[in-house]
């Protein structure tokens, strides 16, 4: 079949099926073009928790098509890709310890505030107790089963001001912690896992797209390093910077989060130029979903993604928490 066969049918598909196809700002850009929505994690949670259709069909990552079922337990919620995940969302478990120094070679850890890896959530809260726990949507459906409050990016430090006490722990996301940290008088415990595709980045980066393009400003996703937060123009979520660019009268970029956003940046803005933080920003997993893939979902219904109640209920009461912020 074609491509534009395969269009066709998938809109054949989604109309028999009464299906919305969500996408984040990351995914490719035929996909992308496809969607109903795209957006970050905070839009697209909130298009998922209210949008009126009988299928999802989410073309991002697992924990995204899982929140999207966490959310709106009545409507079917289909991953195109089963194998689309997030590594980072894996670094923190309930019960079981993880081993990341063996499983990313090279790793290091960080400073005096971040907590080593070896060790789970549950060891975490018992370390801390009656501690709040801020999750980010990056995590499984169990360690938001187990957690107060889930946050974004969008909205990490509005959601650790929100709570009670003057220490929080924020998981799984050290840098993203770091940058709460940074805006707040709390004391925020850090779990020590990071995103591989933001972590990589080094000020040394920063520094010589700064210099190669003088009269851009530099966007930084809080997942990349303190290092380069610090010498950003503007840190924010991925439709933060959709909107920072948009009403900014500069008319340079450099964009510093997966490069996948270059799309919307540059179709909403084609009078503006937008440079890469670096060229291999790039993220395997939410390069997987293909038209292909979307049209073998919504044909097959695969894959389905559902929590069971006794995770789901706990889970949905820390998004709904964040939701109502
Ligand atoms: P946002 O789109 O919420 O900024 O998240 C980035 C991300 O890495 C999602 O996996
Ligand atoms: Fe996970 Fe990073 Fe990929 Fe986002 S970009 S899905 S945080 S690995």
């Amino acid at each position: 079949m074609n491509e534009l066969d395969m269009l066709q049918e998938i809109l054949e598909l989604k109309r028999k099926r009464k299906a919305i196809i969500l996408a984040h700002n990351y995914q490719r850009d035929e996909v992308q073009d496809l969607a109903d929505f795209t957006g970050d994690s905070l839009e697209l949670s909130r298009t998922a928790s209210a949008i009126e259709c009988e299928v999802i069909v989410f073309c991002g990552v697992n924990f995204m098509a899982e929140s999207a079922a966490i959310l709106s337990p009545t409507k079917t919620v289909v991953l195109p890709e089963v194998e689309a995940c997030c590594p980072m969302a894996d670094m923190i478990q309930v019960e079981r310890p993880r081993q990341m120094r063996a499983a990313f070679p090279g790793y290091a850890v960080q400073p005096s505030l971040v907590f080593p890896v070896e060790f789970s959530l549950k060891d975490l809260k018992k370390r801390y107790p009656g501690v709040p726990v801020v999750s980010y949507v990056n995590t499984t459906a169990e360690v938001k089963a187990h957690s107060d409050i889930c946050c974004t990016s969008a909205n990490v430090v509005k959601v650790v001001e929100s709570l009670p006490g003057d220490e929080v722990i924020c998981v799984p996301d050290r840098n993203l912690a770091m940058w709460a940290q940074k805006n707040t008088q709390k004391k925020v415990i850090a779990w020590d896992g990071f995103c591989h595709v933001h972590d990589r980045v080094r000020k040394e980066d920063a520094l010589k797209a700064k210099n190669e393009h003088p009269g851009a400003l530099l966007m930084a996703h809080p997942e990349c390093r303190m290092e380069v937060l610090e010498v950003a123009d503007h840190v924010t979520s991925t439709s933060g910077m959709l909107r920072f660019a948009k009403n900014s009268p500069h008319t340079e970029f450099i964009v510093g989060t997966e490069l996948g956003l270059m799309h919307r940046l540059r179709k909403d803005n084609p009078e503006k130029i937008f440079y890469p933080l670096r060229k291999d920003m790039i993220c395997p997993n939410m390069k997987k979903t293909t038209l292909k893939s979307v049209y073998l979902a919504l044909k097959e219904l695969k894959t389905i993604v559902s929590v069971p109640e006794e995770i789901r209920i706990p889970a949905k009461r820390a998004l709904d928490r964040m939701l109502a912020i």
